[in-house]
């Protein structure tokens, strides 16, 4: 796992835009397959995209997405749900075709088969090829929570109280936020061929202690990162406050350029 800590939240986001702005321009006509998340964490680094499409000539036409997760029962027109948030905070902005940018149907009749046919969507579209995440301060990745099976797919899953409460601020009251979802499962979630962990705050900084070096366990979910083979955290001094290699971390990337010499 490659970890980078830098001085604020603004660092992550320029960290991850360039992630993206690499596997986007690199992949060129034969197109990119992106994973996106919603939430806060990643809102600065879409920001900063969509200024790279505006000013830098980073084109999302040849691209296509699928997001993480979606609220069980939330039209997908309501201000809250991830279809629409995705649209206000990043793919409106961009030259990304709207009908490639795919999320769980958390509105089906059905949420258990909606979500097994995302599954499949994902497969049949040859896997994500670079996935940013967020995550939850109880470890989740997506909205899979603590006991989520290492080997989950998209599926649905019930919140933890703890996750209800972080989202609230996102809805009127706390008692309008679902307390079920549509999420990508843990083994879906590891077969993207790159993976960039995004984080800020000091109410991150136990989860991605545990996330990055932690034992790998059920309790926390982001552990199962361990098990990638290509997975870059990257985190503000706060978020990363809880280290306990941040020297070596630092040592890493002081050094790193002497590899390509
Ligand atoms: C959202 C998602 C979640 C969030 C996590 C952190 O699509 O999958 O795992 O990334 O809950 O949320 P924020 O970024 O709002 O702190």
């Amino acid at each position: 796992m490659e970890v980078i800590v830098v001085d604020t939240a603004e660092d992550v986001a320029q960290r991850v835009a360039d992630r993206f702005d690499t596997a986007v321009r690199g992949a060129g006509d034969a197109g990119i397959t992106l994973g996106l998340a919603t939430g806060s964490s990643p809102v600065r680094a879409y920001r900063e995209l969509i200024r790279r499409y505006r000013e830098e000539g980073l084109s999302f036409a040849r691209a296509r997405a699928f997001l993480l997760d979606e609220y069980v029962g939330l039209p997908t027109s309501a201000p809250q749900s991830y279809h629409r948030f995705i649209r206000d905070n990043f793919t409106d902005h961009v030259d990304i075709d709207d009908a490639l940018v795919l999320s769980p149907a958390g509105d089906a009749a059905d949420p258990a088969s909606a979500a097994a046919a995302y599954d499949r969507s994902i497969v049949e579209a040859g896997g994500v090829d670079i996935q940013i995440l967020g995550i939850g301060t109880d470890g989740h990745i997506g909205f899979n929570e603590p006991t989520s099976s290492f080997a989950s797919r998209t599926r649905v899953k019930t919140l933890t109280r703890q996750t209800v409460a972080d989202n609230a601020r996102f809805f009127d009251a706390p008692e309008d936020v679902p307390v079920h979802v549509l999420t990508q499962g843990l083994g879906t979630i590891l077969e993207a061929r790159k993976i960039v962990l995004a984080a800020s705050g000091e109410s991150k900084a136990e989860a991605i202690a545990q996330a990055v070096e932690g034992p790998v366990s059920a309790l926390w979910p982001a552990t199962a990162l361990q098990l990638h083979p290509a997975v870059t955290v990257v985190v503000d001094r706060e978020a990363g406050s809880r280290l306990a290699l941040g020297d070596y971390y630092q040592f890493v990337q002081e050094n790193k350029a002497r590899l390509s010499r």
